[in-house]
């Protein structure tokens, strides 16, 4: 659990210090007070980029050059985990423990946290590119290799593709080669991963969607085996990019057996993904002995009582929930702005 947070000069927080407890955190505000900054700001001591998608130097206080984030993070241990911005200069120091930190997806490893905002109806019924990177997100927080697969991955689609664009074909076959080794491996993880979630994520969505059955299916663009991208090559070449392979995979929610995109309600798609977040932090837990944070920005403004209720009912892990007005009979740490 994050015990406390101390931010400086970050967003409208000139000088503050937060005081959290282990369950449920409430943080209550009027529209505009900095209830989404508190979020964004934890968050970022978990995975050290805006969830809203604007820059660090967006994130310093107008007028000001710096931004500091400073969280004592609890699992076994105590570890203070400090994030300093200087817009002057555009550097980003990580701490923990005094301790400099150089790749900043160490950080999550650390302190894995899960993001909900009213953004989620678009990762649901979006492009499919939110989908995917949402897995693998998860993916990657389950398991490191997959995480470096990744990379590595993307590593060779961008070599392949610089080749195809010169018609370097016996450079692209030996990529081919590599990709086809790579997308075994993510394929079979990816595959896995579902497979080991779907129990949870049926209990959960079945209580979250009040009896409605909601699942999530893995499309392949291909399926893998040696030499099959090299029978896609002259297609390719027309392409001038890399159009076969997991990049391309597709993962989809369904609702009552049709597609959330054209079927679920916005409260239905954002309870989904829940259950998602839900079913993930029991497998999380299962290896890693701790439960991520659930940071969910006013999930409460679109549910009935009944679904308020029943989201509540689910929480295990720290919990932070933002909200215009609180009145639940929930035990919860309050936070006012
Ligand atoms: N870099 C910044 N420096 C100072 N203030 C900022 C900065 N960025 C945003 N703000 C302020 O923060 C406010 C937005 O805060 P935030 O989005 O957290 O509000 P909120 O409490 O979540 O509101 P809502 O209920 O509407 O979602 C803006 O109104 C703006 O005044
Ligand atoms: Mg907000």
């Amino acid at each position: 659990m994050l015990k406390t947070l101390s931010l400086t000069f970050f967003r409208n927080f000139e000088n503050r210090v937060f005081e959290f407890q282990g369950g449920l955190n409430i943080i209550i505000g009027k529209n505009g007070s900095g209830k989404t900054n508190l979020l964004e700001s934890i968050a970022y001591l978990s995975f050290p980029r805006s969830f809203r998608g604007v820059l660090d130097s967006d994130l310093v206080m107008w007028g000001e050059d710096f931004f500091r984030i400073e969280g004592l993070y609890q699992d076994d241990v105590e570890h203070m985990i400090k994030c300093f911005y200087s817009s002057h200069n555009r550097v980003k120091k990580i701490h923990v423990n005094e301790k400099k930190v150089d790749r900043l997806s160490k950080l999550f490893f650390l302190f894995p946290t899960l993001v909900s905002t009213d953004r989620d109806q678009d990762i649901v019924d979006g492009p499919p590119e939110k989908r995917r990177s949402l897995f693998d997100k998860l993916i990657s927080l389950v398991d490191m290799h997959y995480y470096r697969t990744l990379i590595d991955y993307r590593k060779a689609i961008e070599n392949k593709n610089v080749l195809l664009k010169e018609k370097r074909l016996e450079e692209v076959k030996y990529w081919n080669r590599e990709i086809e080794k790579l997308s075994t491996y993510i394929i079979t993880k990816r595959t896995e991963f579902l497979k080991e979630i779907t129990m949870t994520f049926d209990l959960k969505s079945g209580v979250l969607l009040n009896g409605k059955k909601a699942d999530i299916r893995y499309f392949k663009k291909i399926d893998i085996e040696e030499g099959i991208l090299d029978s896609k090559l002259e297609e390719e070449l027309e392409f001038g990019f890399s159009i076969y392979g997991p990049h391309r995979d597709r993962f989809e929610f369904y609702i009552e057996g049709r597609p959330a995109k054209a079927a679920a309600s916005e409260a239905e798609k954002r309870m989904m993904l829940l259950s998602l977040y839900f079913a993930f932090m029991e497998r999380f837990e299962k290896d890693k002995d701790k439960k991520p944070v659930l940071i969910l920005d006013e999930p409460l403004s679109i549910l009935d009582d009944e679904r308020i209720e029943a989201l509540l009912g689910q929480l295990e892990s720290q919990v932070f929930i933002t909200t215009p007005r609180w009145s639940l009979q929930y035990e919860a740490n309050l936070i006012e702005l």
